[in-house]
C-alpha cells in the first residue's frame, strides 16, 4: 500500500528507524543503569588499597612516606592530607609519636568549611561561623550539628597511610556513624 506523507513530514520509514534508535537507545541506557552497581563491584577500585581505600598523599598529590613524615611532625600534630574521594583529611600523630589509627575528615559539617586546627586551643576552630570539635573532631560548639567524620588510617607495608570508610561505630559518641 502506498503511503502518503506531507513533503515536510520525516517519511514514514525513517520515523520508525528514529523511533527504534530511540527506544534502543532508552533501553540500552536502563539496561546500562542497572549494570553498573554490578560492573562496579567486579572492578577493584583504581586506587588501590584494601576495602575501596586510598593511600594518604600531600599538597602535590605525592604519596606521603610516613617515616619522613613522623621525621618532621611532632606528637599531636594534625596535618592535612588528601583522603578519601580527595576529601582533606587530617593525618593525627600521637603522643607516643606514632600515627593515629583513624583520620579526621576537616569538612565542617556546618556549611563545609575546611577546618583548620589550632593547636594552642587544642581544637579544630572552624572560621566560617566559629564552631569548634576537640582534638578527635568531636563537635564541641555548634553551629555545627556533627562530629567530623572519621576514616580509618592504617601504616602499610610500603610506608605510606592506607585511608579506609570508617563504616563502623563512632568512637567518640558510640552512635553510628552519620557520614555512611
Ligand atoms: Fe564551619 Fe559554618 S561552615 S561553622
Amino acid at each position: 500500500m502506498a503511503q502518503v506523507s506531507g513533503s515536510a513530514d520525516v517519511p514514514d520509514m525513517g520515523r520508525r528507524q528514529f523511533m527504534n534508535l530511540l527506544t534502543f537507545g532508552t533501553i540500552t541506557g536502563t539496561a546500562l543503569g542497572a549494570l553498573y552497581p554490578v560492573v562496579k563491584y567486579f572492578v577493584p577500585p583504581s586506587t588501590g588499597g584494601a576495602g575501596g581505600g586510598v593511600t594518604a598523599k600531600d599538597a602535590l598529590g605525592n604519596n606521603i612516606v610516613v617515616s619522613d613524615f613522623l621525621a618532621n611532625h611532632n606528637a599531636g600534630d594534625r596535618t592535612l592530607a588528601q583522603g578519601l574521594k580527595g576529601d582533606p583529611t587530617y593525618i593525627v600523630v600521637k603522643e607516643d609519636e606514632s600515627i593515629a589509627n583513624y583520620g579526621i575528615n576537616a569538612v565542617c559539617t556546618h556549611l563545609g568549611c575546611v577546618v583548620p586546627w589550632n593547636n594552642s586551643e587544642n581544637k579544630f576552630m572552624c572560621p566560617c561561623h566559629g564552631s569548634q570539635y576537640d582534638s578527635t573532631g568531636k563537635v564541641v560548639r555548634g553551629p555545627a550539628p556533627l562530629s567530623l567524620a572519621l576514616v580509618h588510617a592504617t601504616v602499610t607495608e610500603d610506608d605510606n597511610i592506607a585511608f579506609t570508610p570508617w563504616t563502623e561505630q563512632d568512637f567518640r559518641t558510640q552512635e553510628d556513624p552519620w557520614w555512611t
